[in-house]
């Protein structure tokens, strides 16, 4: 029984020290290691290379390193090779946490003008500007499992009115997810779509990529948000047409976006993304699981591939989350 971990670009040697900490009977390599590919039976990855699967033929169970799937789901080989074989998610309620710290520091610099404060005193100058009513701060979360949950319930607090929207007729039960979220306007299904967009001023994006949610924010849909309106993209960069945000921004429809995720990472040097002013963009940090935690589910999932015991964090591989 052995472990091999293809966590590029996520650093492997922290969780491969957790790992060995853990459960130090168990072989544990790095992909560009020497190892023993009839050994693997666990796989730790973020992403897969076409082919990368075709020597493990022992393998039990495929492991992400974070939330998202889709970089795995997406390799012809699992399909080929290993049709049956769980996919798992790692689930970390702290890792939502940080998500949703992040969105809520992007979304009050914007609702609270911090740009436009941080100018004037730039120029020294004083001006003082009326705060914007809490009826023009509507949040509207696009994904309602455990992190767009996570995120909805973080401005609950602070007075905000918030929506969201479940591209299946009912809240997802995520595991972690809360199961219903009380104070949430819930939209669900694609006649849901429009009508939260008509309502929001601050659109979060926290889907997971399939292919339903691929391209999904372009400028049809997001031309149906409120003049204005702003959007932040925690989910994953495919799901937004950049080409078609930078038009709406433009155009003077958007007020800006805070950008964590994007269509090519990192975005070339000379991607727009880096140089307009109403974009704030982040390198895919607004929360990345703890390695504890990762490594605590990729061992409870491979005891649990053993034994044969069912899988609660497998991801269902034809919904793609
Ligand atoms: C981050 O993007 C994750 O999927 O955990």
């Amino acid at each position: 029984m052995a472990i091999l971990l293809m966590t590029a670009p996520i650093p492997a040697q922290p969780l491969i020290d957790a790992l060995r900490a853990a459960a130090p009977d168990v072989p544990v390599w790095a992909a560009d290691a020497p190892h023993d590919p009839l050994a693997v039976e666990a796989i730790l990855a973020w992403r897969l290379k076409p082919g990368a699967l075709a020597p493990y033929r022992n393998l039990r169970v495929l492991c992400a390193t974070g939330a998202g799937v889709d970089k795995l789901l997406a390799v012809p080989d699992l399909l080929e090779r290993f049709p049956a074989l769980p996919v798992t998610r790692t689930v970390d309620a702290g890792q939502h946490q940080r998500i949703a710290q992040y969105v809520l520091a992007c979304a009050l610099s914007h609702l609270r003008e911090q740009p436009r404060y941080q100018s004037q005193q730039a120029a020294a100058h004083w001006a003082r500007h009326p705060v914007r009513p809490l009826a023009q701060c509507r949040i509207g979360v696009l994904g309602l499992g455990a992190v767009g949950g996570a995120i909805a319930q973080a401005f609950l607090p602070l007075g905000f009115p918030v929506a969201g929207w479940a591209r299946s007729p009912r809240v997802p039960s995520d595991p972690g997810a809360p199961g219903a979220l009380p104070g949430v306007t819930v939209f669900a299904g694609e006649a849901g779509l429009p009508a939260l967009l008509a309502q929001t001023d601050v659109l979060v994006c926290a889907l997971p990529l399939t292919p339903a949610t691929q391209g999904l924010l372009n400028r049809a849909t997001l031309a149906q948000l409120p003049p204005g309106a702003y959007v932040i993209n925690i989910g994953r960069g495919e799901q937004l047409v950049e080409a078609d945000l930078r038009a709406l921004l433009d155009a003077g429809h958007l007020a800006g976006a805070a950008l964590d995720v994007f269509e090519r990472e990192p975005p070339l040097p000379d991607n727009w993304v880096w140089q307009h002013p109403r974009v704030r963009a982040t390198p895919h940090i607004a929360g990345e699981a703890d390695a504890q935690v990762v490594v605590q589910q990729l061992l409870d999932a491979l005891h649990r591939a053993r034994a044969g015991l069912p899988q609660p964090l497998a991801v269902d591989r034809s919904a793609g989350y």
